[in-house]
């Protein structure tokens, strides 16, 4: 039997508390929130988007309640095919997005407020996301990666109606 002194012990304990905990922390996140990474469905050149998933960055309904948001982020807008310094979108409550994304020139963010959306658009790479919008509000898209001077300005905005 090894001997483990009375101290030792404790701070084993303690070790293995904190460690449960982050385990659960981490198991309650994907169980009980729905936290998801984003997925990398694609590489693509981001000097040639022609030919992409992003070719047409827009908003497109695929059934009642189903849409699929395209975007190209750039300094230092997100292109969704809307003009204006804050592109918006309008949606119904309970809408369904999927969201396919990339970016054309270097690291951007796409983080959608309130909800379980958080990508880091890197050119060179689609990312993909599912969200739903239960709740009417205003949501904003925001850029979260430092991409430049103008990067305070990238802010697009999801209504929900
Ligand atoms: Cu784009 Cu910060």
């Amino acid at each position: 039997m090894i001997h483990i002194h009375r101290l030792e012990r404790y701070w084993m304990i303690a070790i293995g508390i904190v460690m449960g905990g982050f385990v659960a922390a981490l198991v309650a996140s994907v169980m009980i929130y729905g936290v998801r990474l984003t997925t990398p469905v694609g590489r693509v050149d981001p000097t040639h988007l022609e030919n992409t998933d992003v070719a047409t960055p827009g908003l497109t309904q695929d059934s009642a309640h189903a849409y699929t948001l395209r975007v190209v982020a750039q300094m230092w807008q997100f292109n969704f095919g809307v003009k204006g310094q804050m592109p918006k979108i309008t949606l119904q409550r309970g809408s369904s997005l999927k969201i396919v994304a990339t970016s054309k020139d270097v690291t951007h963010g796409f983080y959608v407020e309130q909800h379980n959306v958080n990508m880091m658009l890197v050119p060179g790479q689609i990312s993909e996301m599912d969200v739903v919008f239960n709740k009417p509000g205003i949501y904003h898209i925001i850029c979260h990666e430092y991409c430049g001077p103008g990067h305070q300005n990238m802010v697009a905005v999801i209504e929900v109606l």
